[in-house]
């Protein structure tokens, strides 16, 4: 059966185990493997994947793309500009269409109700690639990255500093169905969804927001944050003043628990969200969370396919 990946909700804490599984397994079958390797079983050998791109993306698009080729696929990658949908033709058409060409669609848009009208017209598999809302393609990326360093998800203590964001919207969401703790420390005004809150409360989460960073950061077993400034978004200076007390330190490392990871989805604006010595530090585990973009999104195609 086919089934779309909108957000973390979708696949459930059975569909997120299961992917988290299997992207250990494939990344662990293709360590020390000669360049140029398909997995050895292919699995989605004849499938491509469109994406479409309203917003700029370097990981997104170059991991999917990877994961089709190294899955036996291929992909078609579309910026939303050249398409007719960037002159007017609608969002549930082009689902119609590209239902007719394509095994599935991921979608990298502003506005979250664009993926689920895709969803809704496409008789072949939505993925979300990021919205405005939400970026669960990510958060796929970081539970691997934190099971594959420290061994364990559950009861982890996640703590998030900035912009109550997509990003930050995906970890509540993730931790609420995997029973990880996620707290935050935010500034006014710049709280996460009090609806992504509500269901994360819903499922048993105790996530909460503090204003306070070195209180929040304290005991943490992952520290997170991301850019202050989201695609889309304007460049204000105020909003960047009312951050700083959020930005993640050395010193603010050093009330995590000692064996702290810290990430972040990247692009990162050093000397703003992170300093360098912390985002180049032993405890950033940037470049494997970037790396296993890839791994986490080949188990998100195999489990759209069914496979998982
Ligand atoms: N983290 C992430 O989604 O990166 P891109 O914007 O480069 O895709
Ligand atoms: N919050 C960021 C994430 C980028 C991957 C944005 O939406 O621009």
């Amino acid at each position: 059966t086919d089934r779309n990946f909108i957000d973390l909700v979708d696949a459930g804490p059975d569909g997120i185990a299961a992917m988290l599984a299997d992207a250990l397994d494939r990344k662990a079958a293709r360590a020390g493997w000669p360049r140029g390797r398909v997995d050895a079983d292919a699995p989605l050998a004849g499938y491509t994947l469109a994406m479409i791109f309203e917003k700029n993306s370097t990981r997104t698009r170059v991991s999917f793309d990877m994961a089709m080729r190294q899955l036996g696929g291929t992909t078609i990658v579309m910026d939303a500009g050249t398409m007719q949908l960037g002159r007017g033709e609608s969002v549930a058409d082009t689902a119609r269409v590209l239902s007719r060409y394509v095994d599935a669609i991921m979608i990298r848009t502003d506005d979250h109700e664009k993926v689920q009208e895709m969803a809704e017209h496409a008789t072949v598999p939505v993925i979300n690639g990021l919205t405005d809302f939400s970026h669960p393609c990510q958060i796929m990326a970081d539970m691997l990255t934190v099971l594959d360093r420290t061994g364990k998800l559950a009861g982890t203590v996640w703590t998030w500093l900035g912009d109550g964001n997509n990003v930050l919207h995906s970890i509540v969401e993730a931790g609420s169905l995997m029973k990880f703790d996620v707290r935050a420390a935010c500034p006014e005004g710049y709280d996460p969804s009090p609806v992504v809150v509500a269901n994360a409360w819903t499922r048993g989460s105790r996530f909460a927001v503090s204003r306070d960073a070195a209180e929040a950061a304290a005991g943490a077993d992952v520290i997170v944050t991301d850019t202050w400034i989201s695609m889309g978004q304007d460049h204000v200076e105020e909003k960047l003043a009312a951050m700083m007390p959020y930005q993640v330190t050395e010193a603010l490392m050093a009330r995590a628990a000692p064996d702290a990871v810290f990430l972040h989805c990247l692009p990162a604006h050093r000397g703003e969200e992170v300093v360098d010595a912390v985002i180049d530090g032993p405890q950033s585990a940037i470049w494997d969370e970037a790396e296993n973009r890839l791994h986490a999104q080949k188990s998100v195609l195999l489990w759209c396919f069914g496979r998982l």
